[in-house]
């Protein structure tokens, strides 16, 4: 191994496991080791219950005490939205059932519980749900299953086992934890960087000796230059883009990236809401890389609307009108916060911009709600 070497991070029991495969077996890719960081079955991130190292609050990596906010745990409004859109094109699809009405990481359950709330006046639409939850945490899986007892989930621990049928697919903020390599552009070609170890035995970055098997995927660039991708990610696109071609059906993916694949690295490490070094106590530590929307696009086969930004998307469905309503019957200091939700989701300064908005379809004709300057969202979520 040659390359950048990094300073000893801190280490974790998952840490000294990982390092002690490497001795055995040789340095891994950086997707190695983010899966074993993430998804451990027993010490992983979103395997365990508890995250309850310092900072921590014991009840999770989300939300304010975690180590991250997402969407539809800032405001209600989000999920609702969501709801709506999801109504709407199942209507646009000719009202199927069942259908199978699938999310990818549903987290505590809050954007689900949201949507379906907001959507239960759609005559039909509840009667036709079949709902299958994708989620590795068995923590989390109790914090579904506390909110959304009263649709009889169906849990999975990947899509390939959600049965087939016309779908209707949400994933937000999930496909940023899937694993990606990284690469550095070295004279001879594109090099892969590893996770080996250093003088010490602790955990070290540092570039594979060979050149690369992933070079055809990767662009002509200058020495120096750096690149990621997420095969995980465009495997499962691949996936969905199948079930969408073969059954029919809408898929809508929220996450934070960039609409053309482009150079560069982007894999980041946060606990306690702040960035800390991507070996840093393993299994304590959020990962999580920006989402490549142009390679899921390519990747699932299938018609594809946006990317939009969060903030362009949630207008278009109405979340200035939907604020409005529930200001209505709120108190000064709900008012406020309503206030405050609705900036954070929408404004080009928070989530507005950098969140990214994709669609994923069976068909091409028409743009769905929140894809195009048409006024379309015909389902206004019901009372607060
Ligand atoms: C960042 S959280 C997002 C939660 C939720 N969507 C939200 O917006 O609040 C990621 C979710 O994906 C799940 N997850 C992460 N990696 C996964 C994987 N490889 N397979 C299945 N679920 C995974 C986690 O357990 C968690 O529920």
């Amino acid at each position: 191994m040659t390359g950048r070497p990094e300073g000893a991070a801190a280490t974790s029991e998952l840490g000294r496991l990982i390092a002690h495969r490497i001795a055995l077996t040789g340095p891994i890719p950086i997707a190695e080791f983010m899966a074993e960081a993430l998804g451990h079955p027993r010490l992983g991130y979103y395997r365990s219950a508890l995250h309850s190292g310092p900072g921590h609050s014991g009840t999770g990596p989300l939300g304010a005490a975690g180590d991250f906010t997402t969407a539809p745990e800032i405001s209600q409004m989000f999920g609702e939205l969501l709801g709506a859109w999801l109504a709407e094109r199942w209507l646009a699809m000719g009202r199927p059932s069942p259908v199978r009405l699938v999310e990818l990481g549903p987290g505590h359950g809050t954007l689900m519980a949201d949507a379906l709330r907001a959507s239960r006046s759609v005559p039909g639409f509840h009667a036709a749900l079949d709902l299958h939850l994708v989620d590795t945490s068995q923590p989390l899986r109790a914090a579904q299953r506390a909110a959304l007892a009263a649709f009889t989930p169906t849990w999975h621990e990947r899509l390939d086992d959600v049965p087939a049928g016309p779908l209707l697919l949400v994933a937000n903020e999930f496909f940023d934890a899937l694993p990606v390599r990284q690469f550095h552009r070295t004279a001879e070609g594109w090099r892969e960087r590893m996770v080996g170890l250093g003088p010490d035995g602790s955990l070290r970055l540092a570039l594979a000796p060979g050149l690369t098997p992933f070079a055809a995927a990767l662009p002509d660039a200058p020495i120096g230059a750096e690149a990621e991708i997420s095969e995980a990610g465009r495997a499962l696109a691949g996936d969905i883009g199948t079930r969408l071609r073969e059954h029919g059906g809408w898929a809508l993916i929220v996450d934070y990236g960039y609409d053309k694949s482009a150079l560069g690295t982007s894999l980041q490490a946060v606990r306690s809401h702040r960035g800390t070094d991507i070996l840093d106590r393993p299994g304590e530590t959020d990962l999580s890389a920006h989402v490549d929307f142009a390679a899921l696009a390519a990747a699932s086969g299938v018609p594809s609307f946006g990317p939009v930004g969060q903030g362009c998307f949630l207008r278009r469905l109405g979340i200035e009108e939907r604020a409005r309503a529930l200001k209505r019957q709120a108190s000064a200091e709900q008012t406020r916060a309503i206030d405050a939700a609705l900036a954070r989701l929408i404004a080009p300064d928070q989530m507005g911009t950098l969140f990214r908005v994709l669609a994923l379809g069976d068909d091409r004709s028409a743009a769905p709600a929140g894809f195009s300057d048409t006024p379309s969202a015909p389902i206004s979520p019901g009372a607060p």
